[in-house]
């Protein structure tokens, strides 16, 4: 019978299972409603691991940060590629990345790790602080004057600037466009054009991920077809100052892959997504709590005003073009609380395994459980993030929360008494962790640097309460505000 309605039955050594109410479905409405609460609630009945049904997956979810090494550790129980690539897939339509389809042999994760980390990060570093100049000050996105305040929504204004610059660091820009008018109208227009056809696909993606067909929105669809085509290897190959990641992807797909034209370039626009999705809610929060709080507010300006003297540099509208190499960014410890704190508030992603084989998971204390082959072990980091043993008051924003008494970053936090390992997990764990995740903070460290360099900047309602986090991204990383927040900026003045 149980067989029958397709509800689990607990069998000895296993977590305790909720099948939920509904057939297929199981937890799903309670945990999308709200999943924090959702989880809370069943910790306090079952303890630090239970299984969910969530759309016909059973889903373990580990709520012990002690034990969550058993599971980031990469065991040979577990494994990550089958739900990455199938998301991907699902999501962008492009064919499959792992190579056991046989579609491709290219090793995605080393050509992440070359092309975004190490020696990699010092000119993406310095390309992106040219363009985040350039479309603050000298291309007409924005319109900042010293006399007249400007109005606009943090969000808007953190997705422009934000957008243009990274998607010309990634993807370069049109050949010869600098010297001719024309082509730099083109420039912006296309530009422009991926920016909607990103935020209209970008809508969709929580739907997509649930496993609805694109097919059933038909606006999203073309917006996703329409960035592919941008990014078929011609319209590529018209472009200059093309990142490696990119460069080195388009080399790959050609030698190691059988995909098509069209399947080459989605993967592009899965690049495109992953560099962006993320960032975009990220700047504005870091930006909207930084403005929001006085305190932080004046910090920040400290330690950029003290990075750019060191650094014998001037802020200059008429003539924008600061550089900060990779040490004098590591340099800005404020600025990085400032973020982190952000991103502890506002990140939502679930670490997501999936079991190979019928095994029994080890967990902290001599504990362990009995876990089935296909079920999905899950970590879901605003427990963490959330928790009042760990960070005190754990609902208010404290710019210097990750700084210790010297003003460098903290790092030893605890519960229960013990140093935890795991605190804080905005970017992921173990072998998926953010291959951006560098370059991600980097960025966001820039444009801060230079909004605080350029601008004065104020909310229209300093009491303004904070915008709510929109919950249907839950799982997939950093949530958008439910609505934005005006502020305003201009020129600072002393120039
Ligand atoms: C994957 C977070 C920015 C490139 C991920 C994952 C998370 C994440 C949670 C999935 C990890 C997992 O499944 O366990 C973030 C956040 C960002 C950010 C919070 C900004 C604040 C970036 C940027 C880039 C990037 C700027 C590239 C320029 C990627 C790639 C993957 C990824 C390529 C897929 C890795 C793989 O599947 O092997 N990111 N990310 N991310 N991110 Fe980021």
């Amino acid at each position: 019978l149980w067989l029958a309605v397709g509800i689990r039955r607990r069998k000895p050594g296993e977590p305790a299972v909720e099948n939920g109410l509904i057939p297929y479905l199981g937890c799903a409405l309670q945990f999308g409603a709200n999943p924090l609460q959702f989880l809370r609630s069943r910790q306090k009945k079952h303890g630090h691991i239970f299984t969910c049904k969530i759309a016909g997956q059973y889903i373990h979810f580990l709520c012990d940060p002690f034990s969550y090494h058993s599971v980031i550790r990469q065991g040979r129980h577990l494994d990550w590629r089958k739900f990455h690539f199938a998301t991907s897939v699902k999501a962008f339509g492009h064919d499959s990345f792992d190579p056991r389809h046989g579609h491709t042999t290219e090793n995605l994760h080393q050509t992440f790790l070359k092309t975004l980390q190490g020696e990699a990060l010092p000119s993406l570093i310095e390309t992106m602080m040219g363009h985040l100049q350039d479309v603050m000050l000298k291309s007409d996105t924005l319109s900042p004057s010293k006399d007249d305040w400007e109005v606009d929504g943090i969000f808007s204004f953190c997705y422009k600037v934000m957008f243009e610059s990274g998607y010309l660091t990634l993807f370069g820009k049109e050949l010869g466009e600098d010297k001719c008018m024309a082509r730099q109208a083109a420039q912006k227009a296309l530009v422009l054009s991926a920016l909607e056809n990103f935020k209209e696909f970008d809508k969709i993606f929580p739907a997509l991920v649930a496993g609805l067909p694109i097919h059933v929105f038909k606006s999203a669809y073309s917006a996703r077809e329409n960035l592919a085509k941008t990014m078929h290897a011609e319209n590529l190959s018209k472009r200059e100052n093309v990142s490696d990641l990119i460069s080195m992807r388009m080399i790959l797909n050609d030698s190691l892959s059988t995909f098509n034209d069209v399947s080459k370039a989605r993967t592009h626009v899965a690049l495109l997504w992953a560099s962006q999705a993320n960032t975009l809610p990220a700047t504005f929060w870091s930006l909207f709590y930084m403005i929001r709080s006085p305190d932080a507010l004046k910090a920040a300006r400290e330690e950029v005003k003290k990075v750019l003297a060191d650094a014998g540099l001037t802020a200059d509208p008429s003539d924008p073009t600061l550089n900060l190499t990779r040490d004098q960014l590591d340099k800005m410890p404020v600025l990085d609380s400032i973020i982190k704190e952000a991103m502890r508030l506002s990140s939502a992603s679930m670490n997501v395994r999936v079991a190979k084989e019928n095994f029994v998971l080890h967990l902290d204390n001599q504990d362990s459980v009995s876990i089935r082959k296909d079920d999905v072990i899950a970590l879901y980091p605003p427990m963490l993030h959330y928790d009042p043993e760990i960070y005190e008051d754990p609902y208010e924003y404290k710019f210097d929360r990750f700084l210790d008494e010297n003003g460098q970053e903290k790092t030893i936090f605890h519960h229960s008494g013990r140093r935890l390992r795991y605190f804080y997990m905005p970017f992921g764990s173990g072998v998926t962790k953010c291959p951006g995740r560098f370059f991600a903070v980097y960025e966001i460290k820039q444009f801060l640097t230079l909004v605080l360099s350029y601008f004065d900047m104020e909310l229209l309602d300093p009491a303004i309460k904070v915008p709510p986090l929109d919950q249907s991204r839950a799982g997939l990383g950093i949530l958008q505000p439910t609505y934005d927040v005006d502020f305003r900026y201009k020129l600072i003045s002393n120039h």
